[in-house]
């Protein structure tokens, strides 16, 4: 994929719906009892997995231009699947789905591509396990593929050692199958959509601080859910915005959710100019999104706002190449099990286009200001890393080529279209 300069961007765009959200109305619209009605859905391939994997599971699952219906069976109406559930690229199905499973009454497997085969399941084997789950890493290397044997669980208070959405929302949901209460404390709150939904769909959840609890076997009802525009691809048009000089653009219907927004105040502390018009704080809150470009600076980002921006951290630091002065990122250890290991492949790519960046154990030290150029950059498949460097490619001189640039189907098909859109 070969990526040229644009001179400015203009014009309004509406992203493609959260992948986090879409994931979760799949899954939950499955354990409900009726038709779930899902719109701006977003049909990336993760989310595509989740559907196929419930689809096994004997859910009818209807998909229009318009919108998914789900028929759900009811929060016991899963029926044993006769193959392996394949969750492809896609580390929020397998997490999500494997405490569902945990709670079923047959055997399941699940595996994934080479990069879902090397990234972290022991912290969802260690809490499910402890709730009684029987669950194993076929390989045992504590990665994918894992076999669950449905069993019944008990309710457990998990102190999560990471701030990680995954691991808690997979505890949640195995707790709508346990004896009792269960509970889960993260060191820094993640985003809250499983909460925010599951309380939607008529299950009872209780967040205080940093602990969420969940009621077992709640009767789930239908719902109507209108997934709002993903905060994390309106980062790559949020930050190609800003970076390119002359620029006015309109990111419509963008997701807001504070436990994803991270990134607005990181990019307003490098002092961009970003507007939020329409806002709407009904559930999940959205806004429009007017952009600006301008002069951007250095800045510090680490500590509690890190799991609100965790997927807008390559991007981050494209942003802060281009900008003046020093840009430090900490306690970001976690972007070592992504879908690539984003500080190593991140700093490779960026020193291939000449820019000065060190990283570090938990993120990057990133000296900006250095004129950039074009490169041959590796995406290692990794869809986040792919669309950072295409906005880089938009603002660098000389040409730029991503190689296995495709990946961005991942989250976001249609990605290169959208960036050509707004270019001029
Ligand atoms: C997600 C949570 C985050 C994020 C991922 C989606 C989710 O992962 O990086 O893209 O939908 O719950 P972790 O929970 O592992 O931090």
């Amino acid at each position: 994929m070969e990526i040229k300069k644009q001179k400015n961007l203009r014009g309004e765009l509406s992203v493609p719906g959260d992948k986090s959200i879409s994931h979760r109305a799949v899954m939950f619209g499955s354990l409900a009892d009726g038709t779930t009605r899902i719109t701006n859905f977003l049909e990336g391939a993760d989310c595509l997995s989740t559907i196929s994997c419930f689809r096994k599971m004997g859910i009818h699952i209807e998909k229009t231009e318009k919108e998914i219906l789900v028929h759900g069976n009811g929060l016991h109406g899963l029926s044993a699947p006769r193959e392996t559930l394949d969750v492809g690229n896609s580390g929020t199905t397998t997490r999500l789905i494997s405490g569902i499973l945990a709670g079923q009454k047959f055997v399941s497997e699940i595996t994934g591509d080479a990069s879902i085969q090397s990234r972290p399941m022991k912290r969802i084997i260690t809490p499910l396990q402890a709730m009684g789950a029987d669950i194993i890493s076929i390989k045992e290397n504590g990665c994918a593929p894992l076999r669950i044997s449905g069993k019944p669980l008990q309710a457990i208070h998990y102190n999560s050692p990471v701030a990680s959405a995954q691991v808690k929302s997979c505890v949640l949901l195995a707790g709508l199958y346990a004896d009792g209460v269960t509970s889960v404390t993260e060191p820094v709150l993640s985003r809250n959509h499983t909460e925010l939904m599951l309380n939607c769909f008529g299950a009872k959840v209780e967040s205080a601080g940093t602990t969420v609890s969940v009621y077992p076997d709640p009767v789930l009802r239908a719902a109507e859910i209108n997934v709002p525009g993903d905060i994390s691809s309106a980062a790559y048009f949020i930050a190609a915005g800003l970076l390119t000089p002359g620029s006015e653009i309109l990111l419509k219907n963008v997701g807001t959710n504070p436990t994803r927004d991270g990134l607005l105040r990181v990019c307003r502390d490098m002092g961009a100019d970003i507007t939020l018009l329409n806002e709407n704080t009904n559930g999940e809150p959205t806004a429009d999104l007017l952009i600006r470009s301008g002069r951007l600076h250095g800045t510090t980002v680490g500590g509690e706002i890190i799991p609100s921006l965790i997927d807008e951290i390559p991007m981050i630091a494209v942003m802060a190449a281009f900008a003046e002065g020093t840009t430090i990122i900490k306690d970001a250890q976690e972007l070592k099990v992504k879908e690539s290991d984003r500080i190593q492949v991140v700093t490779d790519n960026l020193k291939r286009m000449g820019a000065d960046i060190e990283a570090t154990g938990d993120g990057m030290i990133i000296r900006g200001g250095r004129p950039l150029h074009g490169a041959c950059i590796d995406s290692h498949l990794d869809h986040r890393i792919a669309m950072s460097f295409a906005v880089a490619g938009t603002v660098c001189e000389g040409p730029l080529t991503i190689k296995g640039g495709q990946c961005v189907d991942i989250s976001y098909p249609g990605f290169y279209h959208d960036l050509y859109k707004l270019g001029n």
